[in-house]
């Protein structure tokens, strides 16, 4: 059974985050999430494994030269599952409390589940572009038990310019990196084994 008391981030924490936000835009935490609820969404995802599908870019191009930009399968999150919905909880809390200390009028997350075959990577990009109106706020959770850090597959944050390296994060377990979406290309380096996360959006109302 899932800890619910402890599923919100603290205001300790909130207070952490907004600073890092208004400062360098960034933020790279390695266990926010209580433990039993990152083992709930690793269980959850193993039982989605048959249900995902390549990431597309954009609009709906061809295949192969999506592959070539990014090579992960995806699954939209959907409250339903315990550990899904705490998720969801705890991810509203932090937008309340960002929107309470930052004003950035944050009103809602979009998020999937991605898995990297090994291989497989994700090209420099932003995460707010022309097919994500409002995509204010990214955010990534790592689901990988045991990471072997000498596997690669690390996320790379480059200055607004896309020329230099801010961080480099290995995609450990609990790990969370959040990061204003325009600010911040961003690049997911080829990994020697399969590595799983869950990528997330806030959203502003686009004008
Ligand atoms: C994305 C992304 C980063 C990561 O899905 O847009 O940049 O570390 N993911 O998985
Ligand atoms: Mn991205």
């Amino acid at each position: 059974m899932m800890d619910i008391t402890n599923a919100f981030p603290s205001e300790r924490l909130l207070d952490q985050i907004a600073d890092a936000l208004a400062g360098p835009g960034f933020i790279l935490l390695d266990q926010p999430l209580p433990a039993s609820l990152i083992q709930g969404l690793i269980d959850n995802l193993q039982t989605q494994a048959a249900s995902l599908a390549p990431a597309g870019v954009g609009r709906q191009g061809d295949y192969q030269r999506n592959q070539e930009i990014r090579g992960d399968a995806i699954q939209w999150l959907e409250a339903g599952d315990s550990a899904v919905t705490e998720f969801l909880c705890w991810m509203d809390k932090l937008r309340l409390g960002i929107n309470q200390r930052l004003f950035l009028g944050l009103f809602d997350y979009e998020s999937h589940y991605a898995v990297y075959a090994p291989g497989a990577f994700y090209q420099k990009h932003r995460d707010a572009f022309r097919g994500n109106p409002g995509r204010k706020l990214s955010t990534v959770l790592y689901l990988n038990s045991d990471w072997d850090l000498m596997a690669g597959g690390e996320l790379v944050l480059y200055d607004g310019a896309g020329e230099i390296e801010l961080v480099r994060a290995a995609p450990e377990c609990g790990r969370l990196v959040i990061f204003l979406s325009e600010d911040f290309p961003h690049e997911v380096l080829p990994a020697k084994q399969f590595r799983q996360s869950i990528a997330g959006w806030f959203r502003i109302k686009p004008l």
